[in-house]
């Protein structure tokens, strides 16, 4: 489509120009009928020539743009195999083996087990981390899911179920998550493992790997106990978008007790993105039960709360008032009776799509990418968006959690997928799993695959060890 109205676009100021080139042929010379009528014969001939040679120009300028696009995704839409070796069966007495025969142990076993064998392969050591502020030379700008990962002053960035707001004043990224760098514990028998509330951290970049620390811009209440800020209740998943009628930073999040029975969202405002934010109400939005949950603001400067309600049974989604500070009275259901949980939406081409995960507590499970027309749905599953790794991998999003998908201004089909891989036993050293994620297919798919099965762009997250954004991304000139 974009194609086609660049090219009629094109042919239009060498029609005009054709015009005045005849208006002055005509009116300058005396001459017979004839010669104007071959006069005009050619000169039409030469603009249908003319055009042509600018519409293939156009056209293979295009390809080749696309092309180029092509080759930078190539090399992130390679399938990269994962062997991981199971650790030999632990030594036990016969007596025990007789009593209680082992059953075999799988790989989520192990990543479940603390004291595994093969604990370094999910939870890499502090040996390996990745410290942007050491010259790393070739290793620069490569993301290594899974790996601790060091802000400007060599602390692990505490942003977990973050997102990232791009700030279009300060030409800045920030991203902001749950600050856990406290102990992990259990407040009763049967209470999930929690770290106390200590606030939403925020870290600022420009190039989406070295990030500064920007200090707690939403911190925990120490003393009052009846406010929703606490320490002793639960604060996730918070958001940030801007509001450009408002000139406010607003901070939607998920507020709960520490037994997950207010499920409610609160919200908070600043004047900057780097906040204080002011800390506003919590409520249930449209009467519901919201845990999981992320905004989105639309092209159209609309924003979008999407919520798991209904004991996560099903999604909500509806559209927030004007200045992004409360929920209207519109709202749908969605992927009802599905569980899904972990919301992370994002728009591609003017389909919306959205990728959650199943509701396992802390432990990994499989993630769904979901697409729809319009953002109130009807949304449909597509199926699991996990490539490569092994089965396992894919099963477990990579034994990770969706929290964001950001978009990556010049690089259309290509998102940076984030999502949080928890440690329960350790929720302040849960780890980031960022991998690229494209829509749109691979390269040697057709590109004008617009009706039939399957209808919609495909998604995909890929599977790297080690990865990095091309071309300007990481430091390099973009070839195009
Ligand atoms: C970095 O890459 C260049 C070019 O590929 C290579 O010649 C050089 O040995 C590499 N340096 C290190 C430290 O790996
Ligand atoms: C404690 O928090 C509640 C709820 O936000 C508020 O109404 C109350 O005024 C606060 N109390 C104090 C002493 O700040
Ligand atoms: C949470 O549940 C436990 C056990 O059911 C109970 O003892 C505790 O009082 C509850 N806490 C809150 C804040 O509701």
């Amino acid at each position: 489509m974009v194609t086609k109205i660049k090219r009629a676009n094109s042919s239009k100021p060498m029609s005009r120009n054709s015009f005045v080139f005849l208006a002055r042929f005509s009116s300058g010379s005396r001459c017979s009928t004839s010669t104007l009528v071959w006069s005009l014969v050619v000169v039409l001939l030469m603009l249908h020539l003319y055009t042509l040679i600018s519409h293939t120009d156009v056209q293979s300028k295009e390809i080749h743009r696309d092309m180029s696009h092509r080759i930078l995704l190539r090399e992130l839409e390679e399938v990269e195999e994962e062997n991981i070796q199971m650790p030999p069966p632990r030594k036990r007495s016969p007596r025990a083996a007789k009593r209680k025969p082992r059953r075999p142990t799988t790989l989520i076993d192990e990543f479940l087990d603390e004291s595994s064998q093969i604990r370094h392969v999910f939870f890499p050591t502090i040996k390996t981390a990745v410290d942007p502020m050491v010259d790393a030379g070739n290793d620069s700008f490569y993301y290594y899911p899974g790996r601790i990962w060091l802000d400007t002053e060599g602390n692990p960035i505490q942003a977990h179920g973050g997102g990232i707001l791009y700030d279009e004043k300060s030409r800045t990224y920030y991203w902001y998550g749950e600050y856990k760098d406290g102990p992990t514990y259990h407040a009763h028998k049967k209470g999930a493992a929690r770290v106390d509330v200590i606030g939403v951290g925020c870290y600022s970049s420009k190039d989406l790997w070295t990030w500064k620390n920007e200090g707690i811009v939403l911190a925990a209440e120490e003393r009052n106990e009846t406010h929703d800020l606490h320490k002793s209740n639960v604060l996730e998943r918070p958001k940030v978008i801007y509001n450009d009628r408002t000139g406010k930073y607003v901070m939607w999040m998920h507020i709960d007790d520490a037994n997950y029975t207010k499920a409610s969202i609160g919200v908070a405002i600043s004047d900057s993105p780097t906040g204080p934010f002011d800390y506003l109400y919590s409520k249930r939005p449209h009467g519901f039960e919201s845990r999981d949950m992320t905004i989105f603001k639309d092209d159209d400067g609309v924003a979008y709360l999407v919520y798991s309600s209904e004991d996560n049974t099903e999604l909500h989604i509806g559209p927030l008032d004007e200045n992004y500070l409360d929920v209207t009275h519109v709202a749908r259901r969605i992927l009802v009776g599905q569980h899904r949980e972990a919301p992370a939406l994002f728009k591609h081409e003017g389909t919306y799509y959205m990728i959650t995960s199943g509701c396992t507590g802390w432990a990994p499970n499989e993630a769904l990418a979901h697409a729809a027309e319009s953002i109130m749905g009807p949304w449909e599953t597509m199926g699991n968006p996990c490539i490569g790794g092994n089965k396992v991998f894919r099963l477990t999003t990579f034994f990770a959690q969706s929290t964001f998908v950001l978009p990556l201004p010049g690089l259309p089909g290509l998102f940076i997928f984030m999502a949080d891989r928890w440690n329960p036993a350790d929720l302040r050293d849960s780890r980031y799993v960022w991998l690229p994620l494209t829509a749109g297919g691979a390269a040697d798919q057709p590109l004008d695959y617009s009706f039939g099965f399957p209808l919609w762009s495909r998604v995909s997250i890929y599977w790297h060890k080690r990865w990095r954004l091309p071309g300007e991304w990481s430091g390099m000139k973009m070839k195009l």
